[in-house]
């Protein structure tokens, strides 16, 4: 009697860690995974400069950008700050750059490769544990990222794009309706912010769009049932123009 209680109670206790791993860790066949180069944690940037030069830009030369800028932008995103053993499930790795509800990081993100040194076209999945991308899927698809986004031009001409989606539930499962009308989308806002400034300081450029086909995003990233598309934010070098 006593070992069957002990047994009801490992499985009590054990029960909701695996009811959550469908939900908190996304499953994608990858074709490959780079591992991306350590972020840089200083520059001679400020952060005041940067906020007040910080603007939406439109257009970009031909340029590559490189895999260590892909890195860094991805960092700023989304990449994780502070870990410790025995975190829960759902802080996935440890707590990030981008402030979440309840840490419940409903974000996942992804990048749209045409045009990176160091890096073939493809479609890329970015997991904060361990800073690795996963390549999903081969070939430079700008041009359907263009059309998805309702034919945005700098969506196809920008040699990268970062494609954000959300897991509602994670943050509904805690926080209800006040999760989905509210928190994701706050969450959203604070890791896309972290990629403008963190343009800003790299002398690259962005624009956020959220202006796009739901349905025709998903399908072309690939995304899972589970997840909403939320936003794109193409980058690229800045014109001559933008150049201070
Ligand atoms: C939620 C959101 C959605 C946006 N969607 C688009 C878009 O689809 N296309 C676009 O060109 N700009 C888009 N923008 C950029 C805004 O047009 C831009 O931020 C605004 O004009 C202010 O300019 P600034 O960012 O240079 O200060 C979006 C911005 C936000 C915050």
């Amino acid at each position: 009697m006593r070992y069957i209680t002990i047994l009801l109670l490992a499985i009590c206790i054990l029960m909701p860690s695996t009811a959550w791993s469908g939900k908190y860790k996304l499953e994608h066949n990858a074709i490959a995974t780079i591992e991306l180069p350590k972020p840089v944690l200083s520059s001679d940037f400020s952060i005041e400069k940067v906020l007040s030069e910080r603007r939406s830009v439109r257009s970009y030369t031909d340029e590559p950008v490189t895999l260590k800028e892909v890195s860094q932008l991805l960092w700023s995103a989304y990449g994780i700050t502070y870990t410790r053993e025995g975190l829960p499930d759902f802080i996935r790795g440890g707590f990030k750059t981008a402030p979440s509800a309840g840490a419940r990081y409903p974000l996942e993100i992804y990048l749209v490769a045409g045009n990176v040194k160091g890096l073939l076209p493809g479609i890329y999945w970015y997991v904060p544990e361990g800073h690795v991308i996963h390549r999903l899927t081969d070939g430079d698809v700008r041009s359907d990222l263009m059309a998805a986004c309702l034919s945005q031009k700098f969506a196809g001409d920008a040699p990268v794009s970062i494609v954000w989606s959300a897991v509602y539930e994670r943050c509904t499962e805690k926080y209800g309706e006040r999760g989905r009308e509210r928190y994701v989308c706050m969450d959203l806002g604070h890791s896309a912010q972290n990629v403008y400034l963190q343009c800003g300081s790299l002398g690259l450029g962005t624009c956020a769009i959220g202006a796009f086909s739901d349905d025709a995003l998903k399908k072309l990233i690939g995304m899972t049932e589970e997840e909403v598309p939320l936003y794109v934010m193409p980058v690229g070098r800045l014109p001559r123009e933008h150049k201070k």
